[in-house]
């Protein structure tokens, strides 16, 4: 089938690719020029396994040209951004935008899938912008994403399940057409139930880490090692042990901002929603909980030297959105402290070592960010030489067989 897919990024990259991948003609379109330029060279602007190898298979047409796009594929897919407005809402006006151009350059018969993450409601709302743009007739589904960064390639092409919100019988069947590899994973729904089905995910994981997070401070105070806790409850079918990992809360690109869109969300049907507002207010709290850890060891953080081993918000990804490292950072350089950080991907300017080795040397502290595999491979003796004093605060209950001479904290343990 010939595919259109507008938005480059972690979704639409990886989603554009591996429908190549899956034998479609596919367009890839987005109004960075930079990124197009790069992609046609073959060079993936996002650092996602095995993605540029999979380019490098296929043939894919890149475009920074909207109305070629459009007019290039029977299935257009919208993978734009929906970041986090200042009101904390959705921001719809990629999505907004992209529904305009469908509306301006759909000549024939076409559906408009939309993937990015979007409130109930949006759907409704492409719907109309496009009305105002044509007569020709469309189809509208909403296709919410599910992929993780660092696995987004393996999660694409063998997906748990793929929603499909419509209420077209033609674009039931184009869409199973489309998604023929994998059809046995398609779940129809209602457009409404779709868009919902994708927030209220996010929000149960991202509760189930909050959950856990509770439970390890709370074991920090009476006993009890949360690690043996995650699994005994995770042995329960019903519980599952996935998303049951203790640490410095949940960041990344979707997870906070998801949340806080539903949050608002629920404000705007006049609905208070409880238990998500209580997840992200205990996340908030967790991305600090290493800090104050510190703080118990060095009063005054004032010229001391901390090093940050992983950035990233979580291990194999450069994204740095809404990052616990940021938090920590920012307080660190509030108190005065220098900040020696290695992370093997990320390319914020806080990645200030080339190697652990080089953020470890003088260190008074080492803080455990992300849980890189690599950092499991150090020689904790050799650190241990070339560090001013032995402390290592490990906010993800990663590193194995540090040596005695370190005083080591973990997380609710
Ligand atoms: P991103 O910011 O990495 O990429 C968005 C791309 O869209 C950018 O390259 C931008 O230049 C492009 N763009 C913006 N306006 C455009 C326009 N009018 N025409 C063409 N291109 C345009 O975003 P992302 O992380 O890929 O997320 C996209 C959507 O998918 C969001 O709604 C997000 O919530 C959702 N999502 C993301 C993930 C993830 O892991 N990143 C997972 C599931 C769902
Ligand atoms: C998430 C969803 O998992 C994915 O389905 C959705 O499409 C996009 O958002 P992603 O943000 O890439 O994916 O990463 P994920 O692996 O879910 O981790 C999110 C955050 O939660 C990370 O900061 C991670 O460190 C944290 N996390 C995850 C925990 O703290 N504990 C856990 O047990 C699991």
């Amino acid at each position: 089938m010939k595919i259109s897919v507008i938005g480059t990024g972690y979704v639409g990259l990886t989603t554009g690719i591996c429908l190549a991948e899956m034998g479609h003609e596919v367009l890839c379109m987005d109004v960075d020029e930079q990124k197009i330029a790069n992609l046609r060279q073959g060079k993936i602007p996002i650092y996602e396994p095995g993605l540029e190898e999979l380019l490098s298979k296929n043939n894919l047409t890149f475009s920074t040209n909207i109305q070629e796009a459009i007019e290039f594929g029977e299935v257009v897919f919208s993978a734009v951004g929906t970041p986090m407005g200042q009101d904390h809402k959705a921001d719809l006006k990629y999505v907004k935008a992209v529904a305009k151009s469908f509306g301006k350059h759909a000549k024939d018969y076409k559906v408009f899938v939309n993937k990015s993450t979007v409130p109930v409601g949006t759907a409704e709302i492409c719907r109309k912008i496009i009305k105002e743009q044509t007569d020709q007739k469309f189809d509208i589904v909403s296709n919410p994403e599910f992929l993780r960064e660092g696995t987004a390639v393996q999660d694409t092409l063998h997906p748990d399940r793929i929603v499909l919100g419509t209420d077209s019988e033609k674009a039931k069947e184009k869409l199973t057409e489309l998604y023929q590899q994998n059809k046995e994973k398609i779940l129809f729904t209602d457009i409404k139930s779709a868009e919902i089905i994708k927030y209220s995910s996010n929000a149960f994981l991202a509760t189930k880490i909050s959950f856990i997070n509770e439970i390890a401070n709370f074991c920090e105070k009476t006993g009890g090692n949360i690690e043996d806790i995650a699994k005994g409850m995770g042995l329960d079918s019903r519980i599952s042990n996935k998303f049951l990992r203790a640490g410095i809360g949940y960041g990344g690109s979707c997870f906070p901002k998801d949340v806080q869109a539903l949050i608002e969300t629920g404000k705007e049907h006049d609905y208070s929603f409880e238990i998500i507002q209580a997840t992200e207010k205990v996340n908030l709290k967790q991305k600090s909980l290493l800090f104050h850890k510190l703080r118990k060891h060095i009063s005054d953080l004032n010229g001391k030297t901390i090093a940050l081993l992983g950035l990233a918000f979580k291990p194999h990804t450069d994204d740095m959105r809404e990052a616990p490292s940021l938090t920590i950072a920012k307080l660190l350089a509030e108190e005065g402290a220098k900040i020696q950080a290695y992370d093997p991907a990320s390319k914020h300017p806080l990645n200030n070592c080339t190697s652990a080795e080089e953020a470890t040397q003088n260190a008074d502290a080492v803080l455990l960010i992300t849980e890189w595999p690599e950092f499991q491979e150090l020689d904790w003796s050799k650190i241990a030489s070339t560090m001013k004093t032995p402390l290592v605060l490990d906010g993800r209950n990663f590193l194995k067989n540090i040596p005695e001479k370190f005083t080591y904290e973990s997380i609710g343990k």
